[in-house]
């Protein structure tokens, strides 16, 4: 029997905290008619200081599974795609799977810039319709403002953080991830990087002097990059699965600047209508902007049972991907029932307890091997 991965589970998470572009002209020389006109975005979301990129990973995982009515047992397998883990290593796909209590789930993180959502996508669904895993877990999850530098008024009106999560399924049904497109052109690599903190820059106090721990981006070459990549990736991953542009619901595009939506949708001979943005409310969140836009967009009735989807994205690599879906599950979906709320609560509790007990274990241990 033919296999495909469906997705039958979604969930986001932003922090509370909203900075408006006037605050930002409160710190740097801008206003909010230059960020509105040459990017689309009215304000952001800023993590505080427990809001980390584990954290709202978890956060929006949670809702995901909820969704999908899966226990966080029953995973095979979790991909976070991020430029801002944790830590350099062990991955925050780790922390989420001990953050769950997903006991038998293989995880690992996955960069591929503001496309690493599509990439982890494109690898979970093959994984799930090769038979290989049966559930998977795949997060989008950005904390943008701590490797943003305040100061920099090109860089900072740009980014927020937040995460979005999916469950993809195996099942029989025809539908679910029809048809993806990867690409990559690392020649681009300088246009948008970090430049120190890894093996080439080790952190130093000379990088630290010159600002070298924060983002850089050439933002017109990126844009134009961004404007031709696009479209060529909505078209080739609509040609892998054999259908047209005119068999489209909705396309969810990477949310970096209006300008290159607008341009791509043109591009393309859609109406606008057809093309997804809440870029006004988060800004770029890079790998978590797109499951974050799918969750709003289910969330508001955009997307019907058997409507075909377009995600497609752009960034740092330089990378690029697509992917198309016939959205498979019936909406709104069945939502858990209150009891089985608490069962998911005290499923946490345990997880949680469990990882102190397997830490204390640890510990033990490791004084009985000094002693
Ligand atoms: O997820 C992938 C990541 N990145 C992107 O997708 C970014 C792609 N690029 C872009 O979105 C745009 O290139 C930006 C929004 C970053 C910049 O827009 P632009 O229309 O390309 O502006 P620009 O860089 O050409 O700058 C125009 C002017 C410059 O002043 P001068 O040299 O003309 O006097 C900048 O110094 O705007 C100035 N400027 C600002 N002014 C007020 C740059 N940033 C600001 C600012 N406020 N925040």
């Amino acid at each position: 029997m033919t296999v495909h991965a469906h997705i039958t589970g979604w969930g986001k998470f932003v922090p509370p905290c909203v900075v408006t572009n006037d605050d930002l002209a409160q710190m740097v020389d801008t206003s909010d008619g230059w960020i509105r006109t040459r990017t689309g975005i009215a304000e952001r979301r800023i993590a505080a200081d427990g809001e980390t990129t584990s954290y709202m990973s978890l956060q929006a995982a949670r809702q995901a599974l909820e969704v999908a009515g899966l226990s966080p047992s029953q995973l095979d397998l979790i991909i976070v795609a991020t430029v801002t883990p944790d830590h350099a290593f062990p991955a925050t796909a780790c922390l989420v799977q001990d953050g769950l209590g997903a006991t038998r789930a293989a995880a690992f993180d996955l960069s591929a810039g503001c496309t690493g959502f599509i990439y982890g996508l494109s690898v979970a669904a093959d994984l799930v319709a090769s038979g290989a895993y049966e559930n998977a877990l795949v997060i989008g999850a950005e904390t943008l403002s701590r490797i943003v530098d305040w100061s920099d008024r090109a860089t900072c009106v740009l980014f927020g953080d937040g995460a979005g999560a999916i469950v993809l399924q195996a099942n029989g049904a025809n539908g679910g991830v029809l048809s993806t497109v990867l690409g990559s052109d690392g020649s681009g690599c300088e246009l948008l990087c970090l430049p120190a903190g890894g093996s080439k820059e080790p952190a130093s106090q000379r990088t630290l002097d010159e600002g070298l721990h924060y983002l850089k981006m050439e933002g017109r070459q990126v844009f134009r990059f961004a404007a031709r990549a696009m479209p060529t990736a909505t078209r080739q991953v609509l040609e892998r699965a054999g259908l047209t542009l005119s068999d489209l619901k909705l396309v969810i595009p990477h949310q970096a600047n209006q300008r290159i939506i607008e341009a791509s949708t043109r591009s393309l001979g859609l109406p606008a209508e057809v093309v997804y943005s809440n870029l006004e409310r988060y800004g770029n969140t890079s790998a978590a902007s797109i499951p974050i836009a799918l969750c709003e967009a289910v969330d508001e009735g955009r997307v019907e049972q058997d409507d075909l989807i377009v995600c497609v994205g752009f960034g740092a690599g330089l990378t690029w991907g697509a992917a198309a879906i016939r959205w498979s599950m019936p909406l709104p979906p069945e939502l858990p029932s209150p009891w089985e709320r608490v069962l998911r609560q005290l499923r946490y509790r345990y997880a949680s307890l469990r990882s102190l007990v397997r830490r204390f274990v640890r510990w033990l241990f490791a004084l009985g091997v000094k002693e």
